[in-house]
């Protein structure tokens, strides 16, 4: 999978910018603050339908402007395709592929896959689990879109069983209660299974990795916050009708998939403990490596791989793996220093100065 161009209008700091890319590697480069970022972040956008930084559309126009478009061509060994989006300052954001108007997140996850590492990420193993939760969520999203569809029915019963926790009464009626949670049961269940079932998949090529880039044993652990021997809608509605009386209590939904979490094991350590800063990173390219590689195991199609600034955040010999790793696919790469990327003869070159992209310089 490749994107060929990408036009901008009015998009943060671009005016009127459109570029070619190679299907190989794109290099980025020029000072901070130039808008290396906004174009890595314009890509995701037509694959996970928000923004990485944000997620507010009306950050995105540019400054002054009432609206912004975008337009994006990418292919697919199938396929070619053409992406128009269109925000409104004040207005809901639109798109098209195709002229098939995409009026779901479930179905943009269809398209492109994009596979995103930015320095945020290195905090991946030692932040809060709802970042690693988010990891997962939007790699399974962007395989199995109906996973999508179950994690946002589950939030929204979640929100008004929560609200229900926050008024009801110690000893009160928990008939409404009851009907929250069986709603959840069944999203849970699923959920639970997906990522049970995607953790395992992720942890056997992020082994072989990790073996490849550190020459260390890896796990993944799935860390479900409901512990049940057998995952259906059944189990898990008694487990939930079980803790009822201690949510009322607490006032809060203590139980469910927002609060999973995972658990790396480097060596068999818990690297969030016992990692290295420098293992804690090995660890989180593993896995984006690994996200990548499944993808292509699954869809038969490479997803195309943004990094952003974090050459200079890797040893030498972890951005030798990354290169290697990395030939003959499309990548986007940006950085302030071109030192740090080995170009070759598939390497196009981008020079970013204040929202204006000059090609091979
Ligand atoms: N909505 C916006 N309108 C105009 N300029 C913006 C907007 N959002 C961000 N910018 C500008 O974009 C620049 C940052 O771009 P970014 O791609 O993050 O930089 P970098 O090259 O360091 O990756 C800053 O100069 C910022 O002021
Ligand atoms: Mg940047």
């Amino acid at each position: 999978m490749y994107i060929s161009s990408l036009s901008l209008m009015n998009f943060r700091n671009y005016e009127n910018q459109k570029i070619r890319f190679s299907p190989y590697t794109n290099l980025i480069y020029g000072d901070n603050a130039q808008g290396k970022t906004n174009i890595l972040e314009a890509l995701y956008l037509f694959s996970q339908g928000r923004s990485h930084r944000t997620k507010l559309d009306r950050e995105l126009i540019k400054f002054g402007a009432d609206s912004a478009r975008l337009k994006l061509k990418f292919h697919d060994s199938d396929r070619d395709y053409t992406a128009l989006m269109q925000m409104v300052r004040n207005g809901r954001k639109t798109i098209n592929i195709n002229h098939i108007p995409i009026t779901k997140l479930s179905m943009l996850m269809n398209y492109l896959n994009i596979v995103m590492f930015s320095p945020e990420d290195l905090n991946l193993i030692k932040g809060s689990p709802s970042a690693r939760r988010q990891f997962i969520d939007s790699a399974i999203s962007q395989l199995y879109p109906a996973y999508l569809i179950s994690l946002t029915e589950y939030h929204k019963a979640l929100v008004q069983k929560s609200s229900l926790l926050k008024s009801i009464k110690r000893g009160a009626d928990k008939t409404m209660l009851s009907v929250w949670n069986e709603q959840l049961a069944k999203n849970c269940a699923r959920i639970m299974n997906e990522r049970h079932a995607f953790i395992n998949e992720l942890c056997t090529f992020a082994k072989v990795i990790q073996k490849e880039i550190s020459n260390e044993d890896f796990d993944v652990h799935y860390v479900p916050s409901i512990r049940v021997d057998k995952v259906d809608a059944d189990t898990i509605f008694n487990f939930l009708e079980l803790h009822s009386r201690r949510e009322i209590e607490f006032k809060s939904a203590l139980y469910g998939i927002q609060r999973d979490d995972i658990n790396v094991f480097i060596n068999n350590n818990n690297a969030r403990i016992y990692g290295s800063q420098g293992q804690q990173r090995s660890a989180t390219l593993s896995l984006k490596i690994a996200q990548a590689e499944y993808i292509h195991s699954v869809k038969g199609e490479y997803p195309v791989l943004l990094l952003d600034d974090i050459m200079s955040e890797l040893d030498i010999n972890r951005r030798t793996y990354l290169a290697e790793k990395i030939k003959n696919k499309q990548v986007f790469i940006t950085s302030t220093d071109t030192d740090l990327v080995k170009s070759t003869d598939q390497t196009k070159l981008f020079y970013v100065k204040q929202g204006q992209v000059y090609e091979g310089e």
